[in-house]
């Protein structure tokens, strides 16, 4: 079953709206999901440097687009500046280096991916200070990377621009220079973090939202746990409205979840490598939610964020860090 909606963007490009998320994901787990992927109908696909699997993904697309078994004007790639790389002069040089590790002329979209920035060592490694927070780059000035993200639509290398993570007066603030409106803002958006202000004011704006962590990120306890976060992650699969409403429509919890975001003009990028979950996230389009049942679904907001950047410690430092919570610092 492809995916055959689409959200129409402000420059009339047109994105799928469910798409793959590929963070923590192995370049094995990812080469074969993406795989699988593709032949179950996804045509979206998101990543990112800092998820590391840019050269396994190139090489599986290498693989379809050489025999012919997709177009490229069918697929729709994101990926993202890095935190690392968030200074105009490293715009450029960076894209290039994922369309190479992705072995691709372009991608679709292009995010800044966090409104901060962090420095590296010469060997890639993240600098700490002596008490073992993340170093982070004050100067960021996202005027400035705006303009040469607008240089990647004048010379090809992304047919569209956009943001991550970046809150309603950081939006605000990037219309007031653009020459480029961004075409999408990628937030954490799921029933328990649902950010109506910044989604209200986004679409407005006719920025459309790209909903991530859409089934609520379990992996990401992994990676916290990693960081020395310790927190308890509420599973949103588990929600007895959310299981209630399955049952009803006998769908999966998940495709409630996705069916909600889509229902509300959002695009969804759940992550899966199972082939079964994969299959099943995109199988969403045969059944509809009555407006009594996306109420109950709106209701469930608690302002609960997964990925609050905790495990980056130290980050909270940044002047355009925006996410600060118990966890963070
Ligand atoms: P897996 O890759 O083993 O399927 P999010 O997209 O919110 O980041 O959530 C991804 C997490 O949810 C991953 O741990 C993924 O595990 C799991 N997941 C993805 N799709 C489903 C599904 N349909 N049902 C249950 N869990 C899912």
């Amino acid at each position: 079953m492809a995916c055959t909606k689409f959200l129409t963007l402000n420059n009339g490009e047109k994105m799928p709206v469910i798409g793959i998320g590929t963070w923590q994901a192995s370049d094995e787990e990812i080469e074969t999901a993406i795989d699988v992927a593709l032949s179950a109908g996804y045509r979206h696909i998101d990543t990112a440097p800092v998820y590391g699997n840019e050269k396994a993904i190139g090489r599986v697309l290498k693989r379809w687009l050489d025999a012919g078994k997709v177009k490229r004007e069918d697929l729709y790639i994101v990926t993202k500046l890095p935190p690392i790389a968030n200074r105009p002069h490293e715009v450029e040089p960076t894209i290039k280096q994922s369309l190479a590790d992705l072995q691709l002329d372009y991608v679709d979209m292009y995010l800044v991916h966090t409104p901060f920035t962090l420095f590296i060592n010469p060997d890639g490694s993240f600098q700490f200070d002596d008490e073992g927070r993340v170093k982070v780059d004050k100067s960021t000035d996202h005027a400035a990377i705006w303009a040469e993200m607008e240089k990647l639509v004048e010379n090809g290398l992304a047919k569209s621009i956009g943001v991550s993570n970046f809150s309603k007066e950081q939006v605000a603030r990037l219309l007031k220079n653009c020459k480029i409106r961004p075409a999408t803002n990628q937030i954490e958006h799921h029933v328990y973090l649902q950010q109506r202000d910044l989604v209200d004011f986004c679409k407005a704006e006719n920025i459309a939202i790209t909903a991530y962590s859409p089934l609520g990120s379990k992996g990401i306890a992994k990676f916290n746990a990693a960081a020395g976060v310790e927190r308890d992650l509420p599973d949103l699969m588990d929600i007895p409205e959310v299981k209630q409403i399955a049952e009803a429509h006998k769908k999966t919890p998940a495709q409630v979840l996705l069916r909600w975001i889509i229902d509300t003009g959002v695009v969804a990028i759940p992550k899966s490598t199972n082939e079964a979950r994969l299959k099943q996230n995109l199988d969403v389009f045969d059944f509809q939610l009555s407006a009594e049942e996306v109420a109950k679904l709106c209701a469930l907001d608690k302002n609960i964020r997964i990925c609050d950047f905790s495990f980056f410690r130290g980050v909270e430092q940044h002047p355009e860090f925006t996410f600060k919570n118990q966890f963070t610092n």
